[in-house]
């Protein structure tokens, strides 16, 4: 168990939702629509007729192959149409899908038409490049309109898409590319960082090098970094030039409900990033149900999640989520604080936010600047708040709620992962709210806190998260590896999912969620497994070998503590320090961020070599490092 994360609050207060607030709801009342969702089965078999279908399911659910299981059985469908192209005949065809804003307040404004138009030209330029169905297609793209365009071209064709996070660095996107077996990438020649051009495409160009399934490259115009036509090699083409000339028309091909979507890479506790399976149809209703009740989605709202599109937030809430639901999101390319702490308020103000969804980090970093940016600003229009990424401390809640939602707002605090593809535990409007809880699974999920050997414990006392039925946007398997999948999910805690994360549950039957169990970091809540951080230090000539832990940070929430064994002759001295830290930089990418470096002699490891982490971390606090008969020396 990972110590360092686990606080046991003592939260009292309890914050009601305004009568507005309900009014306004489209669930009036949390508690009845948990009981509705008790018949789990019919609660998403209703919600899927809220989903075009070309074809309806035989059965809703089918468990004969658990934990293989499947929903929707036999229902055909596409994601893209559901998107885009059944909202073109109906009173939305002009209104805006998409309002890309920068941290430059560069704008572009794309409405269902035009996005409809744009994701077609896409499709079949694709097509053009021999991409069929279950295929996959790579993105190493900033947050911009063309990222969506590809995504949803993707979907509309049959392509399976597998988005890399332009925060990784080359060590990470060869590793994701060339398990995936890509076949075409599409990059851009940058994206805006804090008043600066990251060259995306120069990265891109060196994991290239190491990625021989890739056939083409398409190349985004997207900052002012200009890269000529004659500097492109023969494999690569601009995106414009791709498109150009292409029918505005494409056939969406009818999926399978079980027909793969999207593989998302994240990172486990052992090995090699995992791929994240997701399939059509549950996808798609798990997405757009959450979504919908949980930030009440309505036809006036301007809504905005922060988060990159790199991500499953990215994903399920600044894309598919909304698209499904036919309302306008808001993709933000740039920092929070950049040029100034107000720039996010800044732009609620500017556009008349209404639903707004961030991280805890990204709140704890600007409370650092007190109430004067978000006073500047008027941002009324705001109606609901929500969190994701990582447990929010009472304290950030609270400046949250203040200073954000003016004590008027609720914040949904919602607790998910990438495999479970849609938030799992999270309120709705409606609902009561303890600072720091996510409150009780959403309607229609099955959740517990249980022991080691999947035994519910009592009431305040601290186990393992469970999700104890299955649920439509789960992933389905991992990529090539249905052992590994059933061996780190499942097999555990025989018949229910293990997320990895601890729990404990109160009186109330509210959820505290304390932090991961295994050792996955979360840093400024980017996943990121330990055993990839010390694994690039591995591969840094000065180091024999590395054992990584995570180490408490006030805003960060966790950044990487190392130990390092070096080489003989080498000192960690500054000019090592920065090598390595320009090394891992270079591997994984600035989301690993380091705090401390430590030289040691000898690493604790059991009998069969496994780093024992847990005594690094209790050796790092000072603490007894409690049972060691297992450690070898
Ligand atoms: C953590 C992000 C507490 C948790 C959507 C989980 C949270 C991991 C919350 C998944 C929350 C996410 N409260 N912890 N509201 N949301 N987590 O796959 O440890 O990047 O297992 O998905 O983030 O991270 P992932």
């Amino acid at each position: 168990m990972k110590s360092n994360t686990i606080v046991l609050l003592d939260e009292k207060r309890v914050f009601k939702p305004s009568v507005e607030t309900v009014e306004r709801a489209h669930v009036k009342n949390w508690e009845n629509e948990i009981e509705k969702g008790k018949d789990f089965e019919k609660y998403w078999e209703e919600k899927a007729e809220d989903i075009d279908w070309f074809q309806k399911w035989d059965k809703v659910l089918d468990e004969s192959n658990k934990p293989f299981y499947k929903w929707f059985v036999n229902g055909k469908t596409n994601l893209t149409h559901n998107a885009v192209d059944r909202w073109i005949n109906t009173e939305k065809r002009n209104k805006v899908a998409i309002l890309y804003v920068n941290e430059r307040g560069d704008e572009k404004k794309l409405t269902y038409y035009e996005l409809y138009r744009e994701v077609n030209k896409m499709a079949n330029a694709l097509k053009n490049l021999g991409v069929k169905k279950g295929e996959t297609v790579s993105m190493y793209l900033p947050m911009c309109p063309e990222l969506i365009i590809s995504l949803l071209a993707c979907t509309k064709i049959g392509a399976v898409h597998s988005v890399v996070y332009s925060g990784l660095s080359v060590g990470a996107f060869v590793e994701r590319m060339n398990n995936a077996k890509v076949k075409v990438l599409i990059t851009a020649d940058g994206t805006y960082r804090r008043g600066k051009i990251i060259d995306l495409k120069k990265i891109s160009d060196e994991a290239m090098l190491q990625c021989p399934t890739v056939e083409t490259v398409v190349v985004v115009k997207h900052t002012q970094n200009e890269i000529k036509m004659s500097e492109l090699s023969g494999k690569e083409i601009f995106y414009d030039r791709l498109v150009e000339g292409e029918p505005a028309e494409c056939e969406c091909e009818p999926m399978d409900a079980e027909d793969p979507l999207f593989l998302l890479y994240t990172s486990g506790s052992t090995g090699k990033p995992k791929g994240i399976v997701h399939t059509t149809g549950g996808y798609m209703v798990g997405v757009s149900t959450t979504l919908k009740n949980i930030f009440d989605i309505q036809p006036d709202d301007l809504y905005w999640c922060t988060a990159d599109i790199g991500w499953i937030t990215g994903h399920s809430y600044v894309i598919y989520g909304p698209l499904l639901l036919g309302t306008t999101t808001l993709v933000y390319e740039g920092a929070p604080d950049y040029p100034d702490p107000g720039a996010w308020w800044k732009i609620v103000e500017k556009y008349g936010v209404t639903k707004f969804y961030t991280a805890p980090t990204a709140i704890r970093h600007l409370m650092r600047f007190g109430d004067r940016y978000p006073n500047i600003y008027n941002i009324s229009s705001l109606r609901i708040l929500g969190t994701v990424g990582e447990p929010i401390n009472p304290e950030a809640w609270i400046w949250y709620y203040k200073n954000i939602g003016k004590e008027k707002t609720p914040i949904m605090d919602t607790w998910w992962q990438t495999e479970t593809g849609m938030h799992m535990i999270a309120p709705l409007p409606s609902a009561d709210l303890k600072p720091g809880s996510a409150t009780k699974p959403v309607p229609g999920v099955s959740a517990d806190v249980v022991d080691e050997k999947g035994n519910p414990v009592p009431l305040g006392t601290g186990g393992h998260l469970v999700i104890t039925k299955p649920w439509p946007a789960m992933f389905r398997t991992l990529y090539e590896d249905e052992e590994k999948y059933k061996n780190v999910y499942w097999n555990d805690i025989p018949g229910v999912y293990k997320a990895g994360d601890m729990a404990r549950k109160d009186k109330d039957g509210y959820f505290w969620i304390q932090g991961r169990s295994d050792d996955v970091l979360k840093i400024a809540g980017h996943r990121i497994g330990t055993s990839e951080v010390e694994s690039a230090f591995g591969s840094h000539p000065a180091v024999v070998e590395a054992a990584v832990i995570g180490k408490a940070d006030p805003v960060k929430g966790e950044v990487i503590k190392a130990f390092l064994i070096l080489k003989e002759g080498y000192q960690l001295k500054t000019k090592l320090i920065e090598e390595l830290k320009e090394h891992i930089r270079y591997e994984l990418g600035p989301v690993a961020v380091i705090g401390e470096l430590e030289k040691v002699d000898s690493l604790p490891k059991t009998r069969s070599g496994k780093i024992m982490r847990r005594i690094l971390r209790a050796r790092d606090k000072g603490e007894d490092v409690g049972d060691t008969s297992t450690l070898e020396e």
